[in-house]
C-alpha cells in the first residue's frame, strides 16, 4: 500500500554519516527541476567545522528533505535547502529551517543569508520565511549557438565549448541579447535574533 506523503511522520534530525546516499539522491532530483537542474554533486561536499546539518527522514529512513548552513563568526549562510519531489509544500523545509536557525541563535549569529535563482518556489519559500532580498546579479551560460567573441582560451586549447560567469544586474539586457542561459541570481538575507 501507498502511503500519502501527508500522513507519514516525518523526523527532523542531525545529518548522519549513514545518510550521505540519502542526501545526494534528495539533492539531485530536488534541484532537477529547478534552474539549478545541471548542478548535480556526485558526493556530499565537506561542511566547515560548526556547520549546521539537518536531514527530514521518514520512519523507514527515506531522506526526504535537506538543510545544510554555512557559520562564518555573526552571519551564516544557508548552502543547500532541497526537500523531494512528492514531499514538497508540506511544511517540510520549514520545519528544517525552524530546527536549522535554532542553533545559530544560541550561537549568537546575527544573519542568515542565501542565494537563489528565479524558481517561483524556491523565492516564495524564502519570502515566506522573512527573508529580504538583498541583492542581485547574473548568471551567465556560454553554450552552444552562443556568441563566444571575447572569450580567451590559454594557447594549445580550443576556444570555449561551455563557460559559467558572472553578470551584473545593469546590463542584464545586453547579456540576455547574447546569451540564451541567463538567470537572475537573488541574495535573501534574514537578521536573527539573538535572546
Ligand atoms: C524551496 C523548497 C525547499 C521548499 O520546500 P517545501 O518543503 O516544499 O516548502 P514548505 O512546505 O516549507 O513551504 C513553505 C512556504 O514556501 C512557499 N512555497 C513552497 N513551495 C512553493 C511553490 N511550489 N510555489 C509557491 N510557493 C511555495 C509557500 O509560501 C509556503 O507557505 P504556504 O504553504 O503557507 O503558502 C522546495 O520547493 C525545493 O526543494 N525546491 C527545489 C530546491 C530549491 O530550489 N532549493 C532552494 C533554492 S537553493
Amino acid at each position: 500500500m501507498t502511503v500519502a506523503p501527508s500522513t507519514t511522520p516525518i523526523d527532523i534530525r542531525p545529518y548522519r554519516a549513514a545518510d550521505a546516499e540519502g542526501w545526494l539522491t534528495c539533492r539531485a532530483l530536488s534541484f532537477l527541476s529547478t534552474q539549478y537542474y545541471d548542478d548535480v554533486k556526485p558526493t556530499r561536499p565537506l561542511l566547515s567545522d560548526g556547520a549546521v546539518e539537518f536531514v527530514a527522514a521518514t520512519s523507514d529512513g527515506q531522506i526526504v528533505g535537506i538543510l545544510d548552513i554555512e557559520v562564518d563568526g555573526r552571519e551564516a549562510t544557508i548552502d543547500t535547502v532541497a526537500v523531494l519531489p512528492g514531499w514538497q509544500e508540506l511544511g517540510i523545509a520549514s520545519q528544517l529551517l525552524e530546527r536549522g536557525v535554532q542553533p545559530l541563535v544560541d550561537r549568537g549569529v546575527l544573519t542568515l543569508d542565501a542565494w537563489t535563482r528565479e524558481d517561483v518556489a524556491a523565492n516564495r519559500w524564502y519570502q515566506r520565511h522573512s527573508f529580504v532580498e538583498a541583492g542581485r546579479y547574473l548568471h551567465v551560460y556560454l553554450g552552444d549557438g552562443d556568441d563566444d567573441a571575447g572569450f580567451t582560451t590559454p594557447d594549445g586549447l580550443s576556444g570555449p565549448v561551455s563557460a559559467f560567469v558572472h553578470g551584473r544586474i545593469e546590463d542584464e539586457t545586453d547579456i540576455r541579447s547574447r546569451f540564451s542561459r541567463v538567470y537572475v541570481c537573488r541574495q535573501y538575507v534574514r537578521p536573527l535574533r539573538t535572546r
